[in-house]
């Protein structure tokens, strides 16, 4: 049988100093890209008073300008294409919740690029060729649908292109089509396991055996749920549409340490959320990308807003960035203490008789604001464990976090399942109290 080594393709072999000089050749051909074609970039290279040409090493990126959301919105929709209309061979847009959305493009290249990052992630994830691939990430202008069926193809899996919903449907595709692979949102695995349930099917005699999870933030608790309901291995996928799309930075299966970024064509730096300053490796702070072989839609130093770590390679030689906490727009300043909805998770995942299922909900009452935890009782829980669960969450909630909080433990199969990413925050304070996650 294959060594597993034996499947890594070019770019993941790459030496150290083969990377680097990669990396820095494919960073000022794509900083040209960039300048040459994209109106934008020229402008805002020109107020900072930097050509492509003064990238001489790594390290001078850094005195190259940030890009970010609200620059793309600008642009709406093909502004930041740096190749005419008729080379862009696919669209994609994000959900756009907050104003406009913005639409991102690629060029054959691109899209035969992304695929080999799809396929690369599944491979390190546990796929092979000839596994069956289930895709359950919503198909549409949502990068992960598509993104995850031609990365599958990719590596020469058969596809089922489920997308997202109708999950007694899913059920039985996965009794029927026996797939070994499932992707789709961990919050998702979870309304599927739900359903399992409903069924009466036993979830852990599946012929599924490895789940690649990401498009929102997820913890260790959660991937202990879901490997010990489902018997498979949970691994993180990560991505956003405005650098490619999933595909971005893969957790391999052997280790689950944290995502390796696939760093020859997606450069990572870790800089400080408020001065920008790049911060060195190991500390925390929000992560920016650079793409460096993208055609239709080059990205120099997008702001993600996500917070996480760089940490050196280890089942691959690229670095790696540590799972994601969150995001700066889904943090709450409750009384001055900064809270991720991934904190709760692990509380909540972690305190008997509560189902993995739960809901921040921000309330404000006179002049202070109020962060209410909705968790839902497991089915076979008494009240007394109920009530023990709703003491635990708010005492851990205090000494974990340092804040204090309302828990209201509901019935089972009450809160709204998720289909696709998961909205944890019901912010319900009146309209003049500031956006959400500013309290
Ligand atoms: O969510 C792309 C994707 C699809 C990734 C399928 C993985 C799987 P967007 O809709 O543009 O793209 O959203 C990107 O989602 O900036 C993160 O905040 C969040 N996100 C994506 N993957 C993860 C992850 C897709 N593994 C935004 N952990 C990103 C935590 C994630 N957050």
């Amino acid at each position: 049988m294959a060594d597993a080594t034996d499947l890594l393709d070019a770019g993941e072999r790459l030496g150290p100093d083969e990377l680097r000089a990669l990396q820095l050749e494919r960073l000022r051909a794509s900083l040209r890209h960039a300048y040459e074609h994209v109106p934008f970039y020229r402008e805002s290279f020109d107020k900072a008073g930097v050509r492509p040409e003064d990238c001489r090493s790594l390290a001078d990126l850094a005195r190259f300008p940030f890009t970010t959301k609200a620059d793309l919105r600008a642009n709406y929709p093909y502004g930041m294409f740096a190749v005419p209309r008729e080379r862009i061979r696919r669209l994609h847009a994000s959900s756009g919740t907050t104003g406009r959305p913005t639409v991102v493009g690629y060029t054959d290249n691109d899209l035969a690029m992304w695929s080999d990052m799809v396929a690369r992630s599944i491979r390190a994830a546990g796929g092979r060729p000839g596994d069956v691939v289930h895709v359950a990430y919503g198909y549409g202008l949502f990068t992960g649908g598509l993104g995850a069926h031609y990365g599958a193809e990719r590596l020469g899996c058969t596809v089922i292109p489920a997308s997202g919903g109708m999950t007694a449907r899913q059920v039985q595709l996965i009794q029927d089509l026996e797939p070994s692979v499932i992707m789709m949102t961990p919050s998702y695995m979870l309304t599927l396991l739900d359903e399992f349930e409903r069924q009466g099917v036993d979830p852990r005699a599946t012929s599924l055996r490895v789940g690649v999870f990401g498009a929102e933030p997820w913890t260790e608790q959660m991937r202990q749920e879901i490997e010990e309901r489902f018997a498979i291995d949970a691994v993180d996928i990560y991505g956003l549409s405005e650098v490619i799309g999933p595909g971005v930075a893969q957790e391999c299966a052997e280790t689950k340490d944290g995502l390796h970024v696939w760093e020859d064509h997606f450069y990572p730096e870790i800089v400080d959320p408020v001065t920008g300053e790049v911060l060195p490796e190991g500390e925390r702070g929000e992560l920016v990308f650079t793409s460096l072989t993208k055609e239709a839609m080059p990205v120099v130093r997008y702001r993600t807003r996500d917070l996480t770590r760089l940490l050196p390679g280890t089942a691959r030689a690229f670095r790696r960035m540590e799972k994601i906490t969150g995001r700066s727009d889904d943090m709450v300043i409750l009384r001055g203490v900064n809270l991720f909805p991934t904190q709760i998770e692990e509380i909540v995942l972690r305190t008997p008789g509560v189902a993995p299922h739960f809901q921040l909900r921000l309330t404000r009452e006179g002049r202070l604001d109020t962060l209410t935890v909705r968790a839902e009782a497991r089915p076979d829980a008494p009240s007394e464990v109920r009530e023990a669960a709703a003491r635990a969450i708010v005492a851990a909630v205090k000494d974990g976090i340092g804040v204090s909080v309302g828990v209201e433990i509901v019935e089972p199969e009450s809160l709204e399942r998720s289909v696709g990413k998961i909205r944890r925050i019901v912010d319900l304070r009146p309209r003049d109290a500031g956006g959400p996650g500013e309290c």
